[in-house]
């Protein structure tokens, strides 16, 4: 054997490996069902588009399409011709292309989910990966406010379902293109009197997308950005009724939520609301679950105008933060183990494990290590240690009998009982577990 270098992921790219993936199991089915239960149906679109569907939808002076889109050019085909292509660094941009090119709003509006790996070439840090996790929520072909409000409450049932509490929700409306075009204009005056308190990136941003430069993490320009025309000033009569709309639903509703005017995202897309699920337990990458109303996106990557609104959530983070709050989940144990003395048995044991697996039982088998099946007692020990409840030994004599024997490995452990090889369904029930 050569000494080869051991072969590593790549950096900020994780496996979800057991038992934590049980965590993502238990957190998708959850998400299954809410969804269900709002009348949400999933869509799966590629991992990879042609990099103009997010410099257009995106917007080109955004992080994500400046700074951390893993895009490249394809292959060329025979005639020299190479597609740009990238990963997805979101799902919505994607949704929204499946949408217009299937003409799914054909018949009115569509309420869909997706979940899935999402590409950012940021810097990997606790709660910020190269390849992350989102679960979406996108209503297309519904302008009212009252969709919005179902998305936002959507989220609170999915928390509710999970246990999950230590989340606040923020609020804010981005009006439409007219009102931030006005907003936008005293915003850059505004920024040009104070031009020698902006930074590099700011200055940079100051006419491409001064909007942007409110979500300046920077502590020394706080002071500058507080005092900073606000948005919603300048929202007309239509926007501020939509708005108020919203949080009529929510109040209603039990919701609280805080209203932050710095509330922009980092997306260009969104008009209207926008909002912002967020905890202060997990650092510095506190937004669990961003989103807001895009109107026009849909028009803008070449489709039939229509209004929409959605969210999507970080699973790492909304996992971190269970854990955080001490929300566990069962991990999975098989019903009962299967202890076969030896190899001569498998083939009539194995015929018997199907048919109790068919009849509803999670069954465990003992496997080799390639000579023989291993001692009963280092098998007994494998049994223990699956957490399974009970034992099924497929011994010599057992078989000669036509016989299995069920051993109690947790509650009244050691009791055991000969059951007909043959007849598995009269004795199935007493394997399942009840907890
Ligand atoms: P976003 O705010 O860019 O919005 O991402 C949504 C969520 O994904 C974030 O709140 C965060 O929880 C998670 N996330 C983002 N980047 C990372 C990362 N590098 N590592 C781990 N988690 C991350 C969108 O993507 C929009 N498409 C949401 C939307 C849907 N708006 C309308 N519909």
């Amino acid at each position: 054997m050569s000494g080869s270098k051991q072969i590593t992921a790549i950096k900020g790219m994780n496996d979800i490996l057991p038992p934590a993936s049980a965590r993502w199991d238990w957190l998708e089915d959850v998400v299954r069902r809410v969804m269900a239960q709002h009348a949400y149906r999933n869509v799966r679109t590629p991992i990879m588009e042609l990099t103009q569907l997010y410099t257009r939808g995106l917007g080109e002076v955004t992080d994500i399409v400046e700074k951390e889109m893993y895009a490249f050019e394809d292959r060329a085909d025979q005639h020299g011709r190479a597609d740009h292509l990238a990963l997805r660094p979101e799902g919505t941009a994607g949704l929204v292309r499946a949408v217009a090119e299937h003409n799914l709003l054909y018949d009115g509006g569509k309420r869909l989910f997706y979940m899935g790996p999402m590409f950012r070439r940021e810097r990997p840090q606790r709660g910020r990966y190269r390849q992350f996790h989102q679960i979406g929520a996108e209503a297309l072909g519904f302008g009212g406010p009252e969709v919005d409000a179902e998305l936002i409450l959507l989220a609170v049932a999915l928390w509710r379902e999970l246990g999950l509490t230590g989340w606040r929700l923020e609020l804010n409306s981005l009006g439409q293109p007219d009102e931030r075009r006005e907003h936008r204009a005293a915003l850059v005056a505004y920024l040009q009197a104070h031009h020698d308190q902006l930074d590099e990136d700011a200055r940079r941003r100051l006419h491409s997308n001064p909007l942007r430069i409110l979500d300046t993490k920077n502590p020394a320009m706080q002071a500058l950005v507080e005092g900073a025309p606000k948005l919603l000033d300048y929202l007309g009569e239509a926007s501020r009724r939509h708005f108020a709309a919203v949080q009529a639903i929510l109040a209603a509703a039990g919701v609280s939520w805080h209203i932050n005017p710095r509330l922009v995202r980092g997306l260009d897309y969104y008009n209207l609301t926008v909002f912002e699920f967020v905890t202060d337990r997990l650092g510095a990458q506190g937004t669990i679950c961003g989103g807001g109303r895009y109107d026009y996106l849909i028009e803008q990557i070449g489709g039939k105008p229509a209004p929409a609104v959605g969210w999507a959530l970080g699973v790492e983070r909304v996992l971190e933060l269970l854990q955080e709050e001490g929300v566990h989940t069962l991990e999975p144990v098989p019903d009962a183990y299967a202890i076969i003395p030896d190899a001569a048995a498998l083939p009539q044991a194995m015929r018997c494990l199907q048919q109790l697996r068919a009849l509803g039982v999670a069954v465990q088998m003992h496997a080799g290590s390639g000579e023989g099946m291993g001692s009963m007692k280092s098998q007994f020990k494998r049994a223990d240690a699956s957490g399974a409840r009970h034992a099924l030994i497929f011994g010599a004599d057992e078989l000669a009998a036509g016989e299995v024997t069920v051993k109690a490995l947790r509650d009244g452990a050691g009791a055991q009982l000969r059951q007909p090889l043959a007849q598995p369904d009269a004795w199935a029930d007493i394997l399942k577990s009840t907890a």
